[in-house]
């Protein structure tokens, strides 16, 4: 039996107020909260400080997607109050190493995301070699738009990142629908931004999400 990934809400806002109701509202029901993108450049560490502050308890993520001087975005990240931040997939190996030293120093964690990385493979080789153990595989928003589907070449990806060793977070546009067709993987996180924050009901939304990733990875083994 896989063990059941966690849960992340994406706070993708670049209003600090809305992101705060949304935290608050949903945080008791998902297992960590991301400080998304959008708002880490709208409201930067205020953001980060301000979600730490209401969800005191709850792992934080900060998605910073930083391209270069990876020790010094690192720290600003742990420095406010995150747990996790990420590197983009097309930094270099010094910026991924940097990052990497800090989040070891101070008992955090960094972790690769691969928005347009198109050779992930050869790239994974690279960052397992240097030590990195977390990746973010990733359907980019624009690239839904554009008609990316969810496809059988993710998964099978997915599955050659997890033997070489890496936990891997899944998000992209996940909905109820889509819980499916993952199940069968032994990932470790799954991110949802806008199928929890878009629902009528946000909590419920979250609720019922955590119970059909439960129901689902308690029946698969991988
Ligand atoms: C965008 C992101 C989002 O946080 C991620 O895609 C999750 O959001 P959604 O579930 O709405 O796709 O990193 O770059």
């Amino acid at each position: 039996m896989n063990p059941t990934p966690l849960l992340q809400l994406a706070l993708d806002y670049v209003s600090l107020p809305k992101a705060i109701v949304m935290a608050a509202l949903v945080a008791p029901e998902v297992d960590i909260i991301e400080i998304g993108t959008p708002l880490c450049k709208a409201a930067g560490t205020d953001a980060i400080r301000a979600i730490r502050e209401i969800c005191p308890d709850k792992l934080i993520l900060a998605d910073f997607k930083a391209p270069d001087v990876g020790g010094l975005e690192a720290t600003i990240a742990f420095d406010a109050g995150a747990d996790m931040m990420t590197v983009i997939g097309g930094a270099t190996l010094a910026t991924v190493e940097q990052a990497l030293a800090v989040a070891r120093e101070r008992g955090k964690e960094m972790l690769m995301e691969l928005t347009g990385v198109r050779d992930i493979l050869e790239r994974a080789f690279e960052w397992r070699r240097i030590g990195v153990d977390r990746i973010v595989y990733h359907r980019e928003w624009d690239a839904q738009s554009a008609g990316r589907e969810w496809a059988e070449a993710d998964k099978v990806t997915i599955c050659k990142l997890i033997d070489m060793g890496f936990k891997v977070t899944v998000t992209g546009g996940l909905t109820m629908e889509l819980l499916p067709f993952f199940a069968d993987l032994p990932v470790s996180v799954l991110i949802c931004g806008r199928g929890i924050r878009e629902a009528s009901d946000p909590r419920a939304a979250a609720h019922q999400m955590r119970l059909a990733i439960a129901d689902l990875w308690s029946g698969s083994s991988g």
